[in-house]
């Protein structure tokens, strides 16, 4: 971030001023007209004395800051203090901003200030938001920090809730203590749907589990819970209308009606609306359970144990089912006050409804000539109930189909191409293609993916405004309440600036310094990715001593997108929802930092030609811990049925640590291998790349740049 440039993007103007030696100031200068009075003057910068803003752990990255040089102290004499529009809510966050500061720091801060003049920081609120939270809400607020003390202005709480997130992110432990730098920021988000959608019904999530992630979608300023209520699998939400929905439909596994109402409240809180999903026509098993009228084919049902697409659908040729559907989606759209409902819509097989005479002849009586249009007839039927109950729409993909309304919203999951397509044809959309947690990509490869690029990137100005944001999405096969966390997080952090944040923001480096910054605070804020981990080794490995499996944890990573179904159903092995989530595979991060890390290093020493002895150093220690492991960790992996099937990528990681090593010794004395030595050694990296136990190791491709090198080959070749 050196020099000086400027870059118009998305009505931004983005420029870095005053590089000062090796630190520069970084200033993203929003265009649009700011209601805020001119800020006070910032300390002047002094030489050397600025602070980047990128080396702040900010996250998501504010659309512009403007750095000083000092730093407020933050001391148990630290008071916050509301000032202009007021409400509960308001109230609410600065306890919660309170407590989590004390968290963050281990010091007790309690204090509301009794007025602005005691007060270190002032949180000053012009009105209220919508009582329902909409779509058009000035989310922007402005933070100014000085010596003397901080002040978060926003429109309404909206931007007071993302202020607050803001000022805790810069909360570090200085050499004086703890403090916050000089700074002053003019944030607002690039999206105005950034969202996450949690999957209750392949694993049930408990309430306490849906809140903590609301927490942390708070921190990373993501607006909208997209929940994921009715599925093959089971049906969550109870129904007073309709009560063997839950009981025939759950295995008692379903959130009461005040259990949802506490969910929206705490979401509503933390700014973040909550739309519900009831998947319908099709992924509408566990409705059939206690309803089996409402489907295509002859029952009677079962809950769905298995994972994929399956045949029972709706009737939609039956007037019954709209009556049903009429005072379920009514009793549903009190539930939930969101003015959009998700009604799914996605991977209707269409057999029941080929297979079904009287649903054949309602088809030729109307002209429907396919699925398709079928699918398009019930879905007006379902629209004009939404709109009966001010609802609007929104489905995936599949629902894109002439005569829907125009206010419908289509989220994507199969690719930008429709979503671009839905923004021509005058819908709104949102992009989840991409976004998928469950394929276990790692963080780079969800930020990468942007809505406006790809497909959208064509669209014209009045088209790309239909373009509302994304959703990351958490479909729930192999999810726990215990692994849940560390699907989510910290990845999705990174997805959330993706949706708030400039868009050529896209510097991977720092978005992993940063996001690690956030992974802590986020386990601080009472999330469990990183200690459900740890936890999950110990069940594993039966003691507290995990330091071998650990070293071999830290290094693998689940297979990617649906292999794990792949190889299951390669083997005859029919996966179910019984099946236990204690495996090595649902332990692990999606992403291994340690070979994302070593990976990192290996590139730094071949591009700088095995010169850097110091970098050289802390890879052969690296690879010398990795050959030695599996000496220590094999006797123990032989006495647990948990642990056996990671025998054999347990001594492909000693292999590998040994071929890096081995290689490393021939550049360094400067010989060359024989022939015999690299075919060897490829063998190794071919075996190594083979998945195991459903794991792979992401560091082969840097060992095999080691032996290309050590044989005289231009790695990669
Ligand atoms: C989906 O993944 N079927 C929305």
């Amino acid at each position: 971030m050196n020099g000086t440039f400027e870059a118009k993007a998305e009505g931004l103007l983005r420029k870095t001023v005053a590089c000062a030696a090796m630190c520069c100031a970084f200033v993203w200068i929003g265009a649009a007209q700011t209601q805020e009075p001119a800020p006070a003057p910032l300390p002047a910068a002094s030489q050397g004395g600025r602070l980047d803003a990128l080396a702040m752990n900010l996250m998501p990255m504010p659309a512009s800051v403007q750095m000083g040089n000092q730093r407020l102290p933050l001391t148990q004499n630290f008071a916050v203090a509301l000032e202009g529009y007021k409400e509960a809510r308001l109230d609410r966050a600065v306890e919660r901003f309170l407590s989590e500061l004390s968290r963050q720091t281990g010091m007790p801060v309690a204090r509301r200030a009794a007025d602005s003049s005691k007060a270190v920081l002032i949180v000053h609120t012009a009105h209220a938001s919508k009582e329902i939270q909409d779509l058009d809400e000035d989310e922007s607020y402005t933070l100014q920090i000085s010596n003397l003390g901080a002040k978060i202005n926003a429109a309404n709480p909206l931007g007071a809730l993302h202020g607050l997130q803001t000022f805790l992110q810069l909360v570090e432990a200085a050499p004086g203590g703890f403090s916050v730098p000089n700074l002053y920021i003019e944030d607002r988000p690039r999206f105005a749907w950034r969202g996450l959608m949690i999957d209750s019904c392949r694993h049930f999530i408990p309430l306490e589990a849906i809140k903590r992630n609301l927490d942390g979608m708070e921190a990373v300023k993501l607006n909208v819970f997209h929940w994921h209520l009715s599925e093959n699998q089971g049906f969550r939400v109870e129904s007073k209308t309709f009560p063997k929905l839950q009981e025939l439909g759950s295995d008692g596994m379903y959130y009461t009606q005040a259990e949802v109402r506490e969910a929206i409240a705490y979401a509503r809180d933390r700014g973040i609306r909550v739309i519900p999903e009831f998947d319908m026509p099709g992924h509408s098993t566990a409705w059939f359970v206690g309803y089996p009228e409402l489907a295509s084919g002859p029952g009677p049902f079962a809950i769905e144990r298995r994972w994929g697409v399956f045949d029972p659908a709706m009737d939609p040729a039956r007037e019954e089912t709209y009556k049903f559907l009429d005072k379920f989606l009514g009793e549903m759209a009190k539930l939930f006050p969101d003015h959009y409902f998700h009604i799914g819509g996605d991977e209707v097989n269409g057999k029941q409804w080929d297979a079904n005479p009287k649903i054949q002849a309602f088809m030729r009586e109307r002209g429907l000539k396919n699925n398709e249009e079928l699918q398009r007839y019930f879905n007006q039927q379902v629209v004009k109930i939404l709109e009966k109950n001010h609802k609007t729409m929104v489905g995936w993909d599949e629902i894109l189909a002439p005569g829907l309304p125009k206010d419908s919203v289509i989220q994507s999951w199969r690719g930008s191409k429709s979503m671009a397509e839905a923004a021509r044809q005058g819908y709104r959309s949102l992009l989840s293609n991409g976004y998928y947690l469950d394929y276990m990509w790692p963080a780079s490869q969800h930020y990468a993916v942007d809505p406006m690029t790809e497909e959208t990137a064509s669209l014209t100005a009045e088209e790309k405004a239909r373009i509302l944001g994304g959703e990351a999405c958490l479909w729930a096969e192999f999810i726990s309440p215990e692994n849940m966390d560390s699907r989510i997080w910290p990845r999705t952090a990174a997805i959330a600036e993706r949706f708030w944040s400039p868009a050529e923001l896209s510097e991977v480096d720092s978005l992993y310094r940063r996001m690690d910054a956030e992974s802590a605070r986020l386990e601080f804020l009472g999330l469990t990715h990183k200690s459900s981990y740890v936890r999950m080794l110990g069940r594993m490995a039966g003691t507290d001593n995990i330091a071998s499996l650990r070293v071999l944890a830290d290094v693998v990573e689940p297979v990617k997108i649906y292999q794990r179904a792949k190889t299951a159903r390669a083997a005859n092995i029919v996966q179910t929802s019984a099946d236990p989530l204690n495996r090595m595979i649902d332990t692990v991060p999606p992403e291994s930092e340690a070979a994302r890390l070593f990976t990192k290093e290996v590139d730094a020493l071949v591009s700088g030609n095995f010169k850097d002895k110091a970098l050289e150093a802390e890879i052969r220690a690296q690879l010398m811990v990795w050959r030695a492991n599996d000496a220590a960790l094999a006797p123990s992996l032989a006495k647990s049925f948990l642990l056996m099937e990671l025998a054999p990528i347990s001594r492909d990681l000693a292999s590998l640590g040994a071929a890096g090593i081995e290689a490393l010794d021939y550049i360094d004395k400067g010989q060359h291998p024989s022939d015999a030595w690299k075919t060897q050694q490829m063998a190794v990296i071919e075996q190594a790349n083979l998945y195991k136990a459903d794991l792979l190791l992401p560091m082969s491709p840097a060992i095999q740049k080691l032996v290309e090198s050590a044989a005289g080959v231009a790695p990669g070749k």
